[in-house]
């Protein structure tokens, strides 16, 4: 009964996914919560509302101007109890509507009259979704607060295959837990840093390395569920910014060092996650390097601050975390890390296993020894590191 007499809203709009919903409606009363329904009229012709008024076992809200409502105020009521309002399925439509804050019909009414959080769970066509427009929608959403969960690719109902499928009934009953459960980091305020950085050889070319970013991003994403106060230093990456995060975009070793001294001193914790380059070019050139038939060229390093070790070595340090990329042995190497950078926990993987992959393979360092977290999404990882991390912090900060 992880959601018991959790009070939520379950809003249905119209797409053959709604059958899905069904099944989201039996898992949400199984963990305990108390479901009301709402849809929209073009919902109400893939799923009917007995179905879901059975599933539920309340009465099913669908029209603006139902008479049931005592006071005519329908639009605001059926929401105002509510700690969340989940959307699934999530036609275009219904995006369009939402990004333009339109009133129209009971449910969008609901979400615009809303004081909790809302997540909603795209599914249509591939072409619908990747049209401009609702790409458009989403980040107008997603600059709102608004949480998107999915869509995921594969086959779909119109025949076709990509991108726009709704996620399983199951995988968003795991986002509400994450978003109702306990905040394990309420009130502290972490400091991630991501992705790769980029040293300039000359103006048009850089030594960079493969991060993709996904795993700070993740980590990230998961402190902010957590209930932290989230900012996020990200080298160049093209991943949305998670919802509730600050981010602050830099490129070199130097400038993501410069910001996070700028940060550092009023943090709890700080997760360096970013792949930082070791090095950068110590004759690097103003203009454009012409190539010289026949001729080598000779790139001068020299090392980069470590930005990691600095803050672990601040005089009341926030509490550090470090990720280690291997290709070999392991736990030798990223034990000597932690010792070497003084870092009460560790995280390391294989990079080769890691890198632009959804999911990681991670274990976690520690006083008390290793900690295995298996192989699953990067987010799923991101997440037992936060709640392995807030275990690990003092009860009160003094
Ligand atoms: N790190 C950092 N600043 C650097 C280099 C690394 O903050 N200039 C951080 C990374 O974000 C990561 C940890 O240090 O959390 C480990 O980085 P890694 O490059 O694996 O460690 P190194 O000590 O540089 O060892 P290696 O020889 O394996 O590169």
């Amino acid at each position: 009964m992880t959601l018991k007499g959790k009070k939520i809203l379950l809003g249905l709009t119209g797409g053959i996914a709604a059958y899905k919903a069904a099944e989201l409606c039996r898992l949400l009363v199984k963990a305990g919560a108390e479901v009301r329904i709402a849809m929209t009229q073009a919902a109400t012709r893939f799923v009917t509302p007995l179905t879901m008024q059975a599933l539920s076992g309340q009465p099913v809200w669908s029209d603006l101007w139902d008479e049931r409502v005592p006071d005519a105020m329908g639009h605001i009521e059926l929401s105002r109890d509510r700690e969340l309002i989940v959307v699934a399925p999530a036609s275009a439509d219904f995006l369009a509507r939402l990004a333009a804050g339109r009133a129209s019909d009971l449910l969008s009414a609901l979400c615009l009259a809303r004081r909790c959080p809302l997540l909603v769970a795209p599914a249509m066509n591939v072409e619908m979704w990747e049209n401009a427009a609702t790409q458009r929608n989403v980040a107008a959403l997603r600059a709102d607060a608004v949480r998107i969960a999915g869509p995921a690719a594969g086959d779909q109902a119109c025949g076709e295959t990509g991108m726009g499928r709704m996620i399983e009934a199951a995988e968003i009953l795991r986002e509400i837990e994450v978003l109702l459960g306990p905040k394990a980091l309420a009130g502290k305020r972490v400091l991630v840093t991501a992705g790769p950085t980029q040293e300039p050889i000359d103006p048009v070319r850089v030594l960079t390395n493969l991060s993709s970013g996904k795993m700070g991003y993740a980590v990230a994403r998961a402190a902010e569920e957590a209930g932290a106060d989230v900012t996020l230093v990200s080298g160049p990456v093209s991943l949305a910014t998670p919802p509730g995060v600050a981010r602050l975009d830099v490129s070199t070793a130097q400038e993501m060092f410069d910001a996070v001294k700028a940060r550092a001193r009023g943090c709890d914790v700080f997760v360096s996650v970013a792949a930082v380059s070791d090095y950068r070019v110590r004759n690097r050139a103003a203009r454009k390097i012409k190539k010289r038939n026949g001729e080598g060229l000779t790139l001068e390093l020299e090392e980069n601050p470590d930005i990691l070790a600095w803050v672990a070595r601040m005089p009341k340090p926030p509490f550090c975390v470090g990720f280690a990329a291997e290709s070999e042995k392991l736990a030798q190497h990223a034990r000597e890390k932690r010792a070497m950078k003084k870092l009460p926990l560790l995280a390391a993987n294989l990079a080769q296993e890691a890198l632009g992959s959804e999911e990681n393979s991670i274990t976690l360092f520690d006083d008390r020894g290793e900690h295995p977290l298996g192989r699953a999404p990067k987010i799923e990882l991101a997440r037992k590191l936060v709640a392995h991390l807030a275990g690990m912090l003092p009860a009160k900060k003094r």
